[in-house]
């Protein structure tokens, strides 16, 4: 079989792939073991299979993986500082948003670029940024409920921070 590799970086850390060059960024990835990036409709209708490409959310479904040379990934398994979770992991656990899971990684992400782009959303921007991702479970409040509360403890860090600077 015809092969080629592929540099760019997942998670912060740079990585070689040998690929075939029409397979798909969804069967890379989880061929190398981020099974977090989850594998549903394959049709780019679900966003399970989201990533974030240069900090874009892209469903990996939809993408080839020869087209990820040079760009930086960011799966599920980047989210997290360490064991620190991110403030939208922690709120969808908060709010009771997981359930089974299957569709929270993508959710995940796509509430992550949404915060990393506008730090203080309002509730349709986040309806928009989560309307790829289908959920058989909770619904949609729940998560909804979940990224505004990061993003309002988000709001309350950085005014924190501030206030400490200020006083210095
Ligand atoms: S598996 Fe990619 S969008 Fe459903
Ligand atoms: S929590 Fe099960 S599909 Fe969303």
């Amino acid at each position: 079989m015809k092969t080629m590799e592929v540099r760019l970086i997942v998670n912060a850390r740079p990585v070689v792939w040998s690929i075939a060059p029409g397979e798909l960024l969804l069967d890379v990835l989880r061929r190398e073991g981020y099974f977090g990036v989850k594998r549903g409709c394959e049709k780019g209708e679900c966003g399970a299979c989201a990533v974030l490409v240069d900090g874009t959310p892209v469903n990996s479904c939809l993408m080839f993986a020869a087209q990820a040379e040079g760009r930086q990934i960011l799966t599920i398994e980047g989210v997290a500082d360490g064991g620190t979770l991110h403030a939208v992991q922690e709120a969808f656990l908060d709010h009771g948003a997981v359930q089974c899971g299957f569709c929270t990684s993508g959710m995940v992400i796509s509430a992550k670029a949404l915060l990393d782009r506008r730090p203080d959303p309002s509730k349709d921007e986040v309806r928009e940024a989560l309307a790829g991702h289908l959920c058989r479970c909770t619904g949609y409040l729940k998560p909804v409920e979940a990224v505004l509360a990061a993003a309002g403890k988000k709001r309350r860090t950085r005014r924190t921070k501030a206030v400490a600077e200020v006083a210095k």
